[in-house]
This record gives structure tokens, C-alpha cells and sequence, in this order.
């Protein structure tokens, strides 16, 4: 069987799995198909998503210190790696040989980033990876003297639960070499209700595409019949979970077929797609160190919305 016809059953099975739920859900992973991931581009971009700003400028600064800190034979291991934006501006900071290895679930957007960087950094040996790094996974073999650096930027820990995210980092651990570091981008608890709703539910609706064409990805890919006008986007800071929760919400009491399965919605009924949780610091020195890394550096904006944690493995 293709590797497609593989994707589509697992996507089936989840959606119809997490729609049959008494709180409906679909796994977060599924809004970046081609459409989704060209979106989310598109958030990046937006002012209201302060995350890539803050966490570009912090890049910025901390680039040269890391390339500085690292052996002249460098491999970078990026996983989740949609957007380029980030990695361009570690790039710039390493002249010497690099090596780098995007790892995405898309893999047109692996592709598509690859062939762009690869025009702009000659001197980069680029080894795209179609993969789900939530599940496990291997990493293409490290040539023996090039020091490894994993690179997790844009706060997509924060999708992940506490146990995936410690686990996530576990496996890093164990699968890059023992002097590997590794560089994670941590969004900050704020007392800004306001600006975590809108950096998830932007003013131009840009934000409401991307979680809606989740619905019209399952309406082509499962044969499925969402009317998308009838679901909104929501976006809600959950202070309890110290989270924002996004949610795609029924307009109306409906029915919807998802393959050979019928689904009950009631007006102001939720489907949760993603959590994304923010942090304090005490919770990232939890994290990291549960999960066999040790922060050796910090860098925090000057409003103190994000974080980059430079780790070094616990010896
Ligand atoms: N990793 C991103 C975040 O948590 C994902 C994201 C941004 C997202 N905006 C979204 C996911 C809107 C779903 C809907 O910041």
C-alpha cells in the first residue's frame, strides 16, 4: 500500500476516533496539509502572532553566540520545521560546514522550504526528512565529528501535553549524540488576556482560515460532508491550564457525514483542535530537566513574551 493510502486510513481512523468522543477533538497535526501549512506561513507574518517576532529578534541575538559556542562542523535537526523564516536567521550566524535537517509531516513544505534555502545558503548540505516527529523516529546518521544542535523553535512544544512534550525531549535526548545541544523556543505566561486571544484569532481572519480549512481538508481527503459556513473559529486563554484553546464551533444543531460514519453536533458544540500552552520558568526548568536537558543560556525579550532556552545534555 502507498504511503498516501497509509496517511488516509491513520487520518480516518483519528478523525472518526476523536470526532466519536464525548468531547469531540481532532488531532492538531492534521491542519498542515499544503493549504493549512501555506497559512500558517501567514500567521507568522502577522503582527497580532507576536511569537515569530519576538522569537526572530531573540534568533538574532542569540545566533552568533551559538555559532560561536559550537565545533565548525555543525548539523542542525529541526523538527516541525513549516516556516523558514527562523532557520534563515540561525543560518546566517554559521559560516562554517553545516549540515541541515528539516523534518516535517508535510512534505511539500519540507521540499518547498529546502529548495528555497538551499538557493540561498550554497554552503548548507540540506537533508529534507518527511516525518511525524511526534511519533518515534530515527535521524539520517550524523557524520562522526559534526556537533549536533536540535532546534524546536515557535513554541510548538506548547501543542504537545506536559507528558508528549517530556517525552518529545526525552527522545531528542536519546537520539542526538551525547555533546548535542538543542535550542527551544518557549512562549511565556503573560498577564495579557487580550494579546494571547488575538495572536490566535487575528483581526484579518487569517487565523480563522487556517482552522477551518481543516474541515475542507476531511471533506476532500475522508469523503466527508462539513458545510464550513457552518463553524467558527475560537480561540479562548484557559488561565487554569495556563493554555489557549482553540476550538472550531458548530453555528447549529447538525449532522455530518465523515465517510461511512454520521456525527450529532449541537449548536455551540466544540470540536478542540489545539492546545497552546504557555510557560513560566520554573515550568521549563520542570520540563527540560525531566526530560535530561539543563538550560546553559536564556534569552527573554524585553517585554517578556518568549523565550529561546539554549539546552545542553545532563552528563
Ligand atoms: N505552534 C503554534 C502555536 O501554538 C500553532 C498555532 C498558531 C496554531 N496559531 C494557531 C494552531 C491557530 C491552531 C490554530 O503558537
Amino acid at each position: 500500500m502507498s504511503t498516501k493510502a497509509i496517511i488516509d486510513r491513520q487520518f480516518y481512523a483519528d478523525v472518526v476516533g476523536g470526532l466519536s468522543s464525548p468531547n469531540k477533538t481532532i488531532p492538531s497535526k492534521y491542519l498542515y496539509d499544503e493549504a493549512g501549512s501555506a497559512l500558517f506561513e501567514r500567521i507568522c507574518e502577522l503582527d497580532e502572532y507576536y511569537i515569530t517576532r519576538s522569537e526572530l529578534s531573540l534568533l538574532e541575538t542569540c545566533a552568533p553566540h551559538i555559532a560561536d559556542d559550537m565545533a565548525d562542523k555543525v548539523q542542525i535537526i529541526e523538527f516541525g520545521s513549516g516556516s523558514d523564516l527562523k532557520i534563515r536567521t540561525l543560518l546566517r550566524a554559521f559560516t562554517g560546514n553545516v549540515t541541515y535537517v528539516p523534518i516535517d509531516i508535510c512534505a511539500e513544505a519540507v521540499q518547498q522550504s529546502a529548495d528555497a534555502l538551499s538557493k540561498d545558503f550554497p554552503h548548507v548540505h540540506i537533508i529534507p526528512v518527511t516525518n511525524d516527529f511526534t511519533q518515534p523516529f530515527t535521524l539520517p546518521p550524523s557524520s562522526d565529528d559534526a556537533e549536533q544542535l536540535g532546534f524546536f523553535p515557535g513554541s510548538t512544544i506548547g501543542n504537545l501535553n506536559e507528558k508528549e512534550g517530556q517525552r518529545f525531549l526525552h527522545q531528542a535526548a536519546e537520539n542526538l549524540d551525547d555533546d548535542a545541544s538543542f535550542l527551544l523556543g518557549m512562549d511565556l505566561q503573560k498577564d495579557d488576556t487580550h494579546r494571547l486571544e488575538k495572536a490566535y484569532d487575528d483581526s484579518e481572519g487569517v487565523t480563522a482560515q487556517f482552522s477551518l480549512n481543516l474541515l475542507t481538508r476531511i471533506n476532500r481527503e475522508l469523503a466527508a460532508d462539513f458545510d464550513v459556513s457552518r463553524f467558527r473559529h475560537r480561540a479562548r486563554w484557559n488561565e487554569k491550564r495556563g493554555a489557549v484553546e482553540i476550538y472550531l464551533v458548530s453555528l447549529q444543531a447538525q449532522k455530518v457525514r465523515v465517510g461511512d460514519h454520521v456525527f450529532d453536533f449541537a449548536e455551540g458544540e466544540g470540536i478542540h483542535t489545539e492546545t497552546s500552552r504557555k510557560y513560566t520558568l520554573e515550568q521549563i526548568e520542570e520540563l527540560t530537566t525531566s526530560a535530561g536537558w539543563i538550560v546553559k543560556k536564556r534569552w527573554i525579550d524585553d517585554k517578556t513574551l518568549f523565550s529561546v532556552n539554549y539546552l545542553e545534555r545532563v552528563t
